[in-house]
């Protein structure tokens, strides 16, 4: 008996469970986080505000957010087995050092195996803290330096910056990072917190699920758009070829990176916050070409709205991390710590609730061959 089946390729519009982190609604482009207007928490939170947030579920009073900042900020170095790691791998992607040096990390935190939900949330405040410190260090170490230690009187992205680059970041380029970090934190079901949850729904330790989430953020559909997009604008070099080069991609069946999401299906709620911030940085720096030559891509791009193909969140990041001299390879790294936190939530709320994640696929290939020994095959 054949029974008709439904499939849903790519669990398109299919809702795997519940949640109380994060609601979207893609046809209108809302965003809320614990049910705060990201509009809100983009120009008014702080960072570690917005962690809290979504790891507590409320805003924290100001005794509370002070305890949760110096636990952050105390829990930043990483052992210097850690550091070796990176040095001996150096020369690989700054996303592949960061999900190896994530799962080394496992084997340091004292509470690897207690999948608790105490537990699970301390771990996700420590790689959250850790997070940055590996990326810089790998990015100065690539680059012949040495790292810079953490600076506990500097906020998160602040603190960043600062190990980034070696001096301390002026309040407003710390501010630009807090924000794309804040815009960054959580984001539902998306690819990289679904791996997260499949590796959480098995039992497995928050360290796994983060190593799958990193794993899954790395790819070009997901998380690696920003950097793509910059190479777009590299590419194009100047705004007078925009136009054609835009045109020549989508004539030939290719993408516009930056563009398209599989659910919001109007512009990205958080796209608007960096563009503005692109454009401004791009005025003080005195390279305006950069957001020129996006606004002029995203000029061809705008009769496919109507197709619910729209500026997503990283159409502007990339060209803001240029201009703030962030080296291009770790645009996605970027996306990755600030992606800490909502993985760590998703993985809780997993736990809290949790069935082993494990769809089908329907077989099509052949059935019942008969097996032929190997000296018997041509
Ligand atoms: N440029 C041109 N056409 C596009 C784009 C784009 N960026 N995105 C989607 N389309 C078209 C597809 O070609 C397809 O057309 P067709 O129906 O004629 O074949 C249609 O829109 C639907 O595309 P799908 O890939 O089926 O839609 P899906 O929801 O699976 O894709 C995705 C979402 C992967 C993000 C896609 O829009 C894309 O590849 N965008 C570019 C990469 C990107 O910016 N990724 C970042 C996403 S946001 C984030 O992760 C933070």
């Amino acid at each position: 008996m054949t029974t008709e089946i439904e499939l849903k390729r790519g669990l398109q519009g299919v809702y795997i469970d519940r949640t109380q982190s994060s609601f979207i609604d893609g046809a209108i482009g809302k965003l809320l986080y614990r049910g705060y207007s990201i509009h809100d928490l983009s120009e008014k939170a702080t960072f570690e505000e917005t962690v809290y947030l979504l790891l507590y579920g409320k805003l924290p009073n100001r005794k509370e957010l002070n305890d949760f900042d110096a636990h952050l900020r105390a829990n930043r170095s990483i052992p210097p087995e850690i550091v070796q790691i990176i040095r001996l791998i150096k020369d690989a992607h700054p996303m592949d050092v960061l999900r190896t040096a994530v799962s080394a990390l496992a084997a340091y935190d004292p509470d690897v195996a207690d999948n608790s939900l105490e537990s699970t949330l301390r771990k996700g405040v420590r790689l959250t803290a850790q997070a940055p410190t590996i990326v810089t260090a790998h990015a100065r170490i690539k680059d012949g330096k040495e790292p810079v230690e953490p600076d506990s009187n500097l906020n998160q992205a602040a603190n960043f910056l600062y190990m980034l680059f070696g001096k301390e970041p002026t309040s407003a380029e710390a501010r630009l990072m807090e924000k794309d970090f804040i815009l960054h934190a959580e984001h539902g079901i998306n690819a990289s917190a679904f791996a997260a949850r499949v590796a959480a729904s098995t039992i497995s330790d928050l360290h796994s699920a983060i190593v799958s989430g990193i794993g899954t953020l790395k790819g070009p559909a997901h998380g690696g758009a920003a950097e793509e997009v910059m190479k777009m604008a590299l590419d194009i070099g100047e705004e007078s070829n925009a136009e054609q080069y835009t045109r020549d991609i989508l004539e030939s069946g290719g993408r516009i990176m930056g563009f398209g999401h599989r659910v919001y299906k109007v512009e990205d709620p958080r796209a608007p916050h960096l563009q503005a911030e692109c454009e401004a940085l791009g005025e003080q720096k005195g390279q305006p070409k950069w957001f020129r030559i996006l606004s002029k891509v995203a000029e061809v791009m705008e009769p496919y709205a109507s197709r619910g193909i729209c500026p997503n969140v990283d159409f502007w990041a990339g060209t803001m991390y240029h201009l703030m001299d962030i080296p291009k390879d770790i645009f996605i790294s970027i996306f990755a710590m600030g992606r800490i936190p909502g993985w760590t939530v998703q993985v809780m709320e997993q736990y809290a609730n949790n069935i082993l994640l494990r769809p089908l696929l329907l077989y099509e290939g052949p059935m019942d061959l008969e097996y032929v020994p190997i000296d018997q095959r041509e």
